[in-house]
């Protein structure tokens, strides 16, 4: 029953998933997965050079119908962690045995269980979301935990070796570290509003005394670490896509406060310290 379901992956990979992208091979694929990653984000990056991507404080029903922000969060980020395990319960899952291959899988993974499931039941959001980012976001969801996942799990095996090489130490510790300040960053933010309450207050306190946007910050540090721990073609455009989006978000937030507060500090940066 098991060798059952481990092959009917291994055996749709090449007989569907291959043809859809023009590709003869997982190497082919990969490519292919690559570059439309990578225009997908020069055109998030064009957009969002014009107008903020319509979700939170920006919201709007010209994006089309509405959807509870909760339920929006939670079915559209929980594919990227679903994807890696159906890929994981389907498919041969090769690589799984080595160390760094499971490290990586499961720092993805406990990222977004975050994302999807604890970050929105936490959250104190009062603005639903439109259709059109919903569904962007859950197609994006999809493809990147596909392409990260059966990345890790059945083309890239990495050695024991990479364990202790200066890569994947230092970019695992960003990863993590990033995590921890994202995360607690998401929760400053969160704990500004009471129970109940609607509109936005003035961030203060800890890293929000030197940038707009540390959530944003930390989330970038995180999954640079995550492509130089893994040095992967995937992993590094995903960490270019949330680079720009987030530089873009924190950057249309930052006039947002900038707007709504005469005392907002002039000296905060967008969401490098010190920097931009
Ligand atoms: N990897 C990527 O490409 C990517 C892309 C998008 C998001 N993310 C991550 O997803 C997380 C959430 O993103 P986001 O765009 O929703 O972040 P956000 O705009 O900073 O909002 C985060 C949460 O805090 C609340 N909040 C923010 N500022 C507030 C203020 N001044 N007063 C009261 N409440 C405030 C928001 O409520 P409202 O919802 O009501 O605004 C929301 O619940 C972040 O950790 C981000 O890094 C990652």
């Amino acid at each position: 029953m098991l060798e059952k379901l481990n092959s009917c992956g291994d055996d749709f990979i090449p007989s569907y998933l291959h043809p859809l992208f023009g590709a003869n091979n997982d190497a082919e694929m990969f490519s292919q997965m690559v570059w439309i990653s990578f225009f997908y984000t020069l055109s998030v990056a064009l957009s969002m050079a014009l107008f903020p991507a319509p979700y939170g404080r920006y919201s709007s029903s010209k994006y089309g119908f509405l959807l509870p922000a909760k339920i929006a969060w939670i079915t559209q980020e929980s594919p990227s962690f679903i994807m890696p395990v159906i890929l994981l319960l389907t498919t041969s899952s090769a690589f799984w045995n080595s160390t760094v291959n499971k490290m990586l899988l499961i720092g993805f993974i406990i990222h977004y269980v975050n994302r999807s499931i604890i970050f929105p039941l936490c959250a104190r959001g009062n603005e639903d979301t439109p259709f059109i980012p919903y569904i962007s976001a859950m197609a994006f969801s999809i493809f990147n935990g596909f392409m990260q996942g059966h990345y890790l799990l059945n083309y890239y095996l990495y050695d024991e070796q990479w364990l202790t090489s200066p890569q994947f130490i230092i970019g695992f510790t960003m990863f993590c570290v990033g995590m921890a300040i994202n995360i607690h960053s998401d929760q400053q933010l969160i704990h500004l509003r009471k129970p109940g309450e609607t509109g936005y207050k003035m961030p203060v306190g800890g890293l929000f005394e030197y940038v707009t946007a540390p959530n944003f910050f930390a989330e970038i540090i995180e999954w640079t670490g995550f492509a130089i721990a893994s040095c992967s073609p995937p992993a590094a455009v995903f960490a270019f896509f949330s680079t720009v989006f987030l530089c873009y978000r924190a950057w249309h937030h930052h006039h947002f406060y900038l707007k709504k507060f005469d005392n907002y500090p002039r000296s905060r940066k967008i969401i490098i310290p010190f920097v931009f």
